[in-house]
């Protein structure tokens, strides 16, 4: 049997603010069938994980390309990889059969051809939670808000945290981990929806929408009149300059992302060097990838926390392939509030 597999894909190399059409809908003839004595896997995509990084996939030239595998130029008219939950339709590896749910890396399309299995990172049973938990709060964007806090932020109780993009994927689950830990959490968003959200839904000490405040630094020293402990920073530039700022003494900023500065090249950050020699600052880049020796502490531990109701399941979910390119670009707007994901097809 053989079908018709639509796929989203960029017309040319996009270089600044991602428009829809820089992006286009094709179509390519897939067999649903293997060669005997083949390795591969091909799934039916349920949900595709809609994240910045793919912004900086999608330059012509970025250094974030060469970090990893991952993160590797996208070519104009192919595939697009990226995060998700998927059923598998047809395998030739023996580790998976028709019918088992996966989640890894496939495609943003209708069924992904996966050579060898190689990219599927797990088998799952949803075990009573929804399919789309995998890809946000049990999948790559969970593991980085846990992996990103505990390993690299490595706080103490009562230590005081302030969060960018708090209402965001990554941004919500790092306030509301750290509450639980016993930090002081404030975080940023830009919405006076989100704001509220935060503090009452999400549990968050305090929040503030970042674009009704004309001067960052005196914003932030009304918010933490002590001193931010630890800075976990999503968005990079003006914030990252005025998080500096306000530091305390071994305070430690964590560059999760920079996105405001991934659609724009003219922006960047220029923190007060005097002020992180001074205070002893620790600034830290991470990826999550890096952090796969922790996912299983990360899933049981996030998991409990779930089916106790101590952690929400921030989602923001847009129906039918078709969705893609807006869903995408409105990560650069703000339209999503937690975890953007398409889906693309029931189970
Ligand atoms: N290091 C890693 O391994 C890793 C892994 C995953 C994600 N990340 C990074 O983590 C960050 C958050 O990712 P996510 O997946 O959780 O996305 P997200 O926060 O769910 O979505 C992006 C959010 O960023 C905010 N934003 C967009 N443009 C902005 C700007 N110019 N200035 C300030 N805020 C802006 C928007 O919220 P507002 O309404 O608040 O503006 C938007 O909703 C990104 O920088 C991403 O690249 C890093």
């Amino acid at each position: 049997m053989e079908v018709t597999n639509r796929y989203i894909t960029i017309k040319t190399q996009v270089d600044g603010d991602p428009k829809v059409s820089d992006f286009e809908l094709k179509t390519s003839n897939l067999p649903l069938s293997l060669d005997p004595g083949s390795n591969d896997i091909i799934v039916k995509n349920l949900y595709v994980s809609i994240d910045p990084y793919q912004i900086n996939r999608m330059k012509s030239q970025s250094s974030s390309q060469k970090a990893t595998a991952t993160a590797g130029v996208i070519t104009p008219g192919e595939g697009i990889d990226a995060y998700g939950v998927a059923k598998v339709v047809a395998s030739g590896n023996p580790e998976f059969e028709k019918d088992d749910l996966i989640v890894g890396y496939i495609t943003w399309g209708e069924y992904s051809f996966l050579k060898g299995g190689n990219c599927v990172l797990r088998k799952f049973t949803p075990m009573g939670l929804p399919l789309s938990y995998q890809v946000g709060i049990l999948g790559l964007s969970g593991l980085t808000a846990y992996a990103g806090f505990f390993e690299v932020c490595k706080p103490k109780k009562g230590e005081k945290v302030f969060v960018s993009a708090a209402c965001g994927s990554v941004g919500n689950l790092v306030g509301q981990y750290a509450k639980l830990f016993g930090c002081y959490v404030v975080g940023c968003a830009g919405s006076k929806e989100k704001v509220a959200l935060l503090k009452e839904k999400l549990g968050f000490d305090d929040a503030f929408n970042y674009k009704e405040e004309p001067d960052l630094k005196s914003a932030l020293q009304r918010y933490f009149p002590d001193g931010i402990d630890i800075y976990f920073d999503n968005v990079g530039a003006e914030m990252l300059e005025a998080a500096v700022a306000n530091m305390n003494t071994f305070g430690r900023v964590v560059a999760c992302g920079v996105i405001s500065e991934y659609t724009d090249a003219t922006k960047r950050a220029a923190p007060s060097m005097i002020d992180v020699v001074y205070k002893r600052i620790k600034i830290q880049g991470f990826l999550v990838v890096d952090f796969m020796n922790v996912f299983s502490d990360f899933l049981s531990t996030t998991t409990d926390h779930l089916r106790t109701g101590k952690l929400h399941a921030l989602e923001d979910i847009s129906n039918g392939l078709e969705s893609l390119p807006s869903a995408f670009i409105g990560l650069f707007r703000g339209h999503n509030t937690g975890k953007k994901m398409v889906k693309v097809a029931d189970e």
